[in-house]
């Protein structure tokens, strides 16, 4: 995404509330990936040509590029510390267990929502359900293991559907991986289903992001941004 993306109302405000209200001049933030934080990357972008000091770690390529466009500077993980990192999301439950990855960047942002001290998640009400699982799982998996975590899989769960990201031309992560996009249906236990998928040869990473996320944001069409209570 190195084109600006159409101006979504709900999207730009949620991305330039959650820097206002999380991102302080002198600190180094963690910068998700995709079209929400899109937002946020471009007010920390404002905030720096306006002279304030403010490093990023970024959870992808795309978003190093912009960084690097925007002149933010970038570090490593765990490089400095990160008060915030601030992040998009695929689906969100309301007790906040999120599914993430739909732009393929999930490991690293995972990576960097652990390190984090404050998680900050933001989406648009689309994003928003009572339990996980419309939005297929992507599963970051290792290419040479697939016909194992394949099987493995759907041993575990005979139901799932599960089909490989770019088909014949597989979508290759920053990581150099494949993506398993896995429709398990109604995600009741996401937290289970998590340390499941893990435990499998081959699997590097899900998209469940259980009981990671510290604040979620929601932008919508008018322009107002809320915070979402969990429930
Ligand atoms: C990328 C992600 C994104 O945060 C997620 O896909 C949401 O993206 P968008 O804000 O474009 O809807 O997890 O791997």
């Amino acid at each position: 995404m190195n084109e600006s993306p159409v101006v979504d109302i709900g999207k730009r405000a949620v991305g330039y509330a959650a820097v206002d209200d999380f991102v302080q001049d002198g600190t180094c933030i963690g910068l998700g990936t995709g079209t929400t934080v899109y937002w946020a990357i471009e007010r920390v972008a404002q905030r720096v040509a306006a002279g304030e000091r403010i490093a990023a770690v970024a959870t992808s390529e795309q978003t190093a590029s912009l960084c690097r466009r925007w002149n933010i500077p970038l570090v490593g993980l765990l490089e400095r510390e990160m008060p915030v990192a601030i992040d998009g999301a695929d689906e969100v439950a309301s007790d906040w267990a999120l599914i993430k990855g739909g732009g393929g960047a999930l490991f690293r942002e995972k990576a960097v929502a652990l390190v984090a001290e404050r998680f900050v998640v933001v989406v648009t009400p689309p994003k928003l359900v009572s339990v996980l699982g419309v939005f297929p799982l992507p599963v970051e998996i290792v290419p040479f293991a697939e016909p194992y975590v394949v099987r493995e899989i759907s041993r575990w769960n005979p139901n799932v559907e599960i089909t490989r990201r770019g088909g014949d031309m597989p979508f290759v992560s920053d990581n150099g991986n494949w993506i398993l996009d896995c429709h398990f249906g109604r995600i009741d236990e996401p937290g289970t289903l998590d340390l499941a998928l893990r435990a499998i040869h081959g699997v590097v990473a899900t998209g469940i992001f259980s009981s990671i996320a510290d604040v979620v944001m929601v932008g919508d069409e008018n322009g107002e941004v809320r915070a979402l209570p969990r429930i």
